[in-house]
């Protein structure tokens, strides 16, 4: 058990899912006190809730990150409820389907870029209309190699995380000086159920890709960590790629 969190509060959006619980798991590690799990679904996020330790206070709340004031009304709630926000995870996303540009139908480029991008959007926006000159907020914004490196049949997902990392610079110098930190994480592929849909064969030159091989959600959760806590008090605006070698030049 480790204290780099110790008496904070973080909310984690897309907690039901792989790496969202893996973070909450990991937060719990490090002695956070309370946790807000936000997912689609309550039972999603009371499922990541039934694997914590009991020491964490932890509420499960139904958000959709692609609505605005639902996601600000979350952050004004955990304030309400616990007394602070210290750390804010924008982990929900989706992929798009895996096609080339001219078979990609337009709402699926829509739903990527609304879930990925304008979700992580309404985090820090959420986060800066309640605590910005207030409190001190570390955002840690999930976004993806494939935000730095273009991957052919997944046009919306690239663009989507690339303007995740944008966003995460842009608003980084933004809020500079009013308490917020804002960092990202920048993974590559570790196998959960967002690859449901992907053919076989994709993963598998996915894997052949990754000198390291394909990795686990234990394995990024450490630079969310970090990222987090105050260990990282001087960090603001930059992405740490976890990636098992996949980008290097
Ligand atoms: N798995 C990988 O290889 C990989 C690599 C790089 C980045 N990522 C990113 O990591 C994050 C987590 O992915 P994962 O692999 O754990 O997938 P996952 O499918 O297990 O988890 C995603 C979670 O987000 C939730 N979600 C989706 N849309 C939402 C919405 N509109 N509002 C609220 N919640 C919503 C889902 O219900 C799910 O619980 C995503 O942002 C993904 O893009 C994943």
């Amino acid at each position: 058990m480790g204290e780099q969190l110790e008496g904070k509060t973080a909310l984690i959006t897309g907690a039901g899912g792989a790496l969202g619980a893996a973070i909450a798991s990991r937060f719990a590690d490090e002695s956070i006190a309370n946790l807000v799990l936000v997912d689609m679904t309550r039972h999603a996020a009371e499922h990541t809730r039934a694997a914590l330790p009991s020491s964490v206070k932890a509420e499960c709340i139904a958000v959709d990150v692609t609505d605005g004031p639902a996601v600000e009304d979350a952050v004004r709630q955990t304030v309400e409820t616990f007394g602070a926000l210290d750390v804010y995870v924008n982990t929900a996303g989706v992929v798009s389907p895996n096609a080339r540009i001219h078979n990609l139908e337009f709402d699926d480029w829509n739903r990527t870029l609304a879930v990925n991008l304008n979700g992580t959007f309404n985090g820090i926006r959420g986060v800066a209309r309640v605590l910005r000159k207030k409190a001190p907020v570390s955002i840690v914004n999930i976004a993806s190699v494939s935000g730095l490196t273009a991957w052919p049949y997944a046009s919306a997902y690239c663009v989507s995380k690339a303007g995740v990392l944008h966003l995460t610079r842009v608003a980084a110098l933004e809020y500079a000086k009013e308490g917020l930190r804002i960092n990202s994480v920048s993974p590559g592929t570790f196998p959960t159920a967002i690859h449901a849909d992907l053919p076989e064969q994709v993963l598998a030159d996915l894997d052949a890709k990754h000198p390291m091989g394909l990795g686990t959600p234990g394995d990024i959760v450490g630079a969310v960590t970090f990222l987090a806590g105050d260990d990282s008090r001087w960090m603001t605006g930059q992405t740490i790629v976890v990636d098992g070698g996949y980008s290097l030049p």
